[in-house]
Order: C-alpha cells, then sequence, then structure tokens
C-alpha cells in the first residue's frame, strides 16, 4: 500500500488539467481587487461554500463566472505561475493544461494576452521548478464550430505557444461530430488532438472522437465501460484515458470514490492516468487524487507504479524526453 511520499516521488504527468480550473478562491479575490471586478460572494469562505455541485453544468456556470476575473497577461501568468508551485510540491514533472480561450475573447480579452502570460510562467517552469509543459488550446463545445474556427484563425499566429487542440465544457448534446472541420483545420496545422468524451456523454461520443476528429487520447473515457467492443479497441491501440477522479465524484458521475473504474480499467489493460481536471475547485491537485484513489481503491504499490509510468507514456513528451523518467 503506497504511502503520500512514495506517491510524491513518483515523477507524474498531468495530462488533463484546465488552467482556469485552477483558479484558488484566494487569488480569484486578488485578481478582483486588482482589477476592480466586483464579485457576488462575500469572502473567500462563503465562494468555496458555493463548490457544490450535482452535474457538469453546475460546475461549469461557477467556473465561467470564476474565470471573469482574468483580465491582463500578469493574471494568466500568476495563475499558471501557482499551478506549477503545487506542481512541484506534488512531484510532477510534466504537464500539458488546457486553456479555454474562448471563455476569455467573449470578454474582449485577445488570444495574444492569454497567450504571453500562460507562456511566460511555463517557461518559468522549466527554467526554475525544471517542469516541462506543452500547452493544449481547447474549444467550448456549447459554442458554435465556426466559433471555434474563428478561435483557431486568432490563435494561429502565435502557433508556436501550443502544441495541441481540445474539445471542453458541456458535454451532452453536443457530440465531437459538430467539430469535424475545426480539428481538420488543427491537424493540417501540424497540431496534435484530444477531446473530452465519455464523461457524461455516452460512449458513442468517444468513437465519434477517434473515428471523426482523430484525437490521440480521451479525455475522460470512463463510460467506455458500457461498451465493451470500444474497451477492446482502447486496450488494443493502448489509446490513453486522462481520468480524472476527484472530478468524477464531484461532479456525480460516480456517486462514491469505492465506485469509481478506474484501476478496474488500469487491469484490463487500458491505459489509463490520473489527473486533476479543475483542481480549485474539485479538492486537490494531482497527488490529492493518486491519494483518494489509493484510500477508496486499495490501489497497490504496483498501480501506482503503473498509472505514474501511463502519464509519462501517454504525454507528448519525445521517446527521448520520456526516456529520462521511466
Ligand atoms: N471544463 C473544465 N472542466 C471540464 C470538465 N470536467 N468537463 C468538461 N469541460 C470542462
Ligand atoms: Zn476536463
Amino acid at each position: 500500500f503506497p504511502d503520500n511520499d512514495f506517491l510524491r516521488q513518483l515523477p507524474k504527468a498531468e495530462l488533463h488539467m484546465h488552467l482556469e480550473g485552477s483558479l484558488e478562491p484566494e487569488l480569484l479575490f486578488q485578481l478582483a481587487e486588482r482589477n476592480g471586478v466586483a464579485l457576488p460572494y462575500a469572502s473567500v469562505e462563503a465562494l468555496r461554500e458555493a463548490y457544490q455541485f450535482s452535474n457538469l453544468q453546475d460546475f461549469l456556470d461557477i467556473y465561467y463566472q470564476g474565470a471573469g476575473v482574468l483580465q491582463t497577461e500578469q493574471d494568466f501568468y500568476d495563475l499558471t505561475w501557482a499551478y506549477l508551485e503545487r506542481c512541484a510540491a506534488d512531484g510532477v514533472v510534466h504537464v500539458e493544461p488546457f486553456f479555454d480561450p474562448q471563455t476569455h475573447t467573449e470578454r474582449g480579452i485577445s488570444i495574444a494576452t492569454q497567450l504571453t502570460g500562460i507562456s511566460r510562467a511555463l517557461a518559468d517552469g522549466q527554467a526554475k521548478l525544471a517542469i516541462s509543459s506543452r500547452l493544449i488550446l481547447s474549444f467550448l463545445r456549447h459554442l458554435s464550430e465556426d466559433d471555434a474556427i474563428a478561435t483557431l484563425q486568432e490563435a494561429l499566429p502565435l502557433r508556436e505557444h501550443f502544441v495541441a487542440v481540445g474539445l471542453d465544457s458541456s458535454e451532452q448534446g453536443n457530440p465531437p461530430e459538430g467539430f469535424v472541420r475545426v480539428y481538420e483545420m488543427a491537424r493540417a496545422e501540424g497540431l496534435r488532438a484530444v477531446a473530452h468524451a465519455g464523461e457524461e456523454g455516452p460512449a458513442e461520443y468517444i468513437w465519434q472522437a477517434l473515428d471523426l476528429l482523430q484525437v490521440e487520447r480521451i479525455d475522460h473515457g470512463v463510460r467506455c465501460v458500457e461498451d465493451p467492443v470500444l474497451v477492446e479497441r482502447l486496450i488494443a491501440e493502448q489509446t490513453p484515458l486522462t481520468v480524472c477522479p476527484l472530478s468524477n465524484t464531484k461532479l456525480k458521475v460516480f456517486a462514491k470514490m469505492q465506485d469509481h473504474n478506474i484501476l478496474q480499467l488500469l487491469e484490463q489493460g487500458v491505459k489509463v492516468t490520473i489527473n486533476s481536471d479543475d483542481p480549485a475547485y474539485f479538492g486537490g491537485y494531482l497527488l490529492a487524487n493518486f491519494i483518494a484513489v489509493r484510500d477508496a481503491l486499495d490501489m497497490t504499490r504496483e498501480q501506482a507504479v503503473a498509472l505514474a509510468r501511463n502519464s509519462i507514456t501517454a504525454s507528448m513528451l519525445s521517446d527521448d524526453e520520456q526516456a529520462g523518467w521511466l
């Protein structure tokens, strides 16, 4: 049974984390004051108390509201840097975070402002904390594909700052098949591709993400178990699933951690990884997710090592870069 220090010291990569989801209430209040934004909460404690969700949409409503305090390049730097400091404390050696540009362009904040702040922090993360990174630009699936295309076009002049595209936000009713053109355009630019699928949405959305969007990883994907043929394919192709245990229990994808299927998938041969998703909202960063799985599901040391290794081999690092951590 792996102790906390054992889990901390395992070299781990985090492949599913939304930067806007690492905005802690304390920083949120600081930025609100700095930018003169009025908040509908009296205190940090009152805000934290509001973090009780019964589904994904409940969470997204409060998450998009919180992101409204992010305005300047420095705000995006501070957000990203705070996350990287948490990573250093948790033994995270490599990160592939998402950012949601449309959340901010809708409020008049350019992608250049967002990207320069985020990139400057990621460069400092490499220089000062030895944490490597690759950034993923994620489209909001509750908005139209044309909006996603316009976002990609605004971002392409800043192409050197990100390596892949993703798809997130409200899943049910917004299937991957609606985003085929924008993924084709992204792949034609040499960008890599991932997508959220099978979190609240059905296994069919995972098939679509694989076949229509041609993604290399599925974010969440836990509802794959409803389709045994799909599970067979994920095993055969060793398609990584970036699973988020604390997120899944907070958003009631599983009623309790004891019900989570991550270790069952691991034992079946699916390439699963552990991730924090939106750590400021769901009760913990990467190490807390490992600890929660250990405590609820009796994870063994071998399973912990396998999950950490999967996070490295499922990453976008080159084989040479991965070899240093294996
Ligand atoms: N955006 C931030 N977190 C998300 C999640 N868990 N699912 C979909 N969109 C998200
Ligand atoms: Zn997510």
